[in-house]
């Protein structure tokens, strides 16, 4: 069975079987059914954050749960609850009809809400840790249906439980944010969106608008994954201590950086673009034009294991050049 159609870079790889799971019970069934066979699992979600570097000897199972419930909680606040098949940017736009405020600064996002948590999806000053209130989930080994609360999920930049010592073991079935109803917390803080509203010409911005700024933006420098095959930055913008920051500055004055306590935070997109890669391409992978930090998959034709191989060259050069490692952010299949 072809995954390509499953997953963002538009890769060819294939899965020995591949089943679509609407509801918690169908996805049991196909999980007793993979148990009598031992077949290895693979979860696939909007498949914007996976690179198939193989194909895949298992069973791949396609979380197509979909559905949203609303609970007004007091005047101001709505619990918003989506499985987790719904589109991520369709729920936000959702959000936004209704005039719930607090997910307008994640519009555009790739994927699905079922995989919003496991990197804690993130842009623009704004990530899903700051509305985000607990998720379902099925717990592999035990079968069972357990909540995680904000705390357990143990979110970071980019990372959740769910990508370190719970990795492999829980399927997200569903996740629940706390809106706002009124009193909306317009965070226009992120340079980007505000250059962007004054081109557009407002002062006032309603979540709506900061929605349409967020989403003018990444039109104008991200690719579209139904034109272009990629999964959004590839790498995690790294984290260095602020003496290593200062002895590359000295030899890099242009070097930007984020301060964030003893530790600096770096701009992957403008490590690998001063290492000549920004709109590189080699065979069938390139880094995008206007964002060196997007690999893509420029003729439609790449394997998985070239995007990877692609990837190992950027690490090696960034590695050589700056002396910082760059971690994928994408997972590798
Ligand atoms: N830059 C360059 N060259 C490039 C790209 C970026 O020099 O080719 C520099 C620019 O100086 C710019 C800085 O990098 O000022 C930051 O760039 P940008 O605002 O585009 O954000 P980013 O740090 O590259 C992160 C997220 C994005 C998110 C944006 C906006 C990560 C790994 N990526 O990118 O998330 O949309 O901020 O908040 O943190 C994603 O995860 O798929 C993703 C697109």
């Amino acid at each position: 069975f072809s995954l390509k159609s499953h997953n963002t870079f538009g890769v060819d790889a294939r899965a020995r079987y591949f089943m679509e799971v609407h509801s918690k019970e169908e996805l049991i069934d196909a999980l007793n059914y993979s148990k009598t066979s031992t077949l290895p699992l693979l979860f696939l979600g909007g498949g914007s954050n996976i690179l198939l570097t193989t194909d895949f000897e298992g069973l791949a199972i396609k979380l197509g749960l979909e559905g949203i419930q609303e609970e007004f909680i007091s005047d101001n606040e709505v619990l918003v609850t989506a499985k987790a098949g719904e589109n991520w940017h369709e729920f936000v736009m959702f959000c936004l009809k209704k005039n719930y405020g607090g997910l307008e600064n994640l519009s555009l996002i790739p994927g699905n809400v079922g995989t919003s948590p496991m990197q804690n999806i993130g842009a623009y000053g704004t990530e899903i840790k700051d509305t985000f209130v607990s998720c379902t989930v099925l717990n592999l080994e035990k079968m069972q249906l357990e909540t995680f609360n904000l705390e357990q999920c143990r979110f970071g930049y980019r990372d959740s439980v769910f990508k370190q010592e719970g990795k492999g073991k829980y399927v997200i079935l569903d996740v629940t944010f706390k809106l706002t109803r009124k009193n909306h917390h317009i965070k226009t803080e992120y340079g980007a969106i505000q250059s962007e509203l004054q081109h557009l010409g407002i002062e006032n911005p309603t979540i709506q608008d900061v929605s349409q700024a967020v989403i003018n933006i990444r039109q104008s420098k991200l690719p579209n994954p139904k034109e272009i095959g990629n999964a959004g930055s590839f790498f995690k913008n790294p984290t260095i201590p602020l003496p290593q920051f200062e002895r590359l500055k000295e030899s890099f004055p242009q070097i930007p950086g984020y301060a964030n306590g003893d530790f600096v935070k770096v701009p992957a997109g403008w490590l690998i673009e001063q290492c000549g890669w920004k709109g590189k391409q080699i065979g069938n992978v390139a880094s995008h034009q206007l964002q060196a930090l997007v690999i893509i998959n420029a003729t439609g034709q790449a394997t998985g294991q070239e995007i990877f191989d692609f990837s190992t060259e950027i690490i090696n050069s960034v590695k050589e050049k700056f002396g910082i490692e760059l971690e994928r952010e994408v997972n590798i299949i």
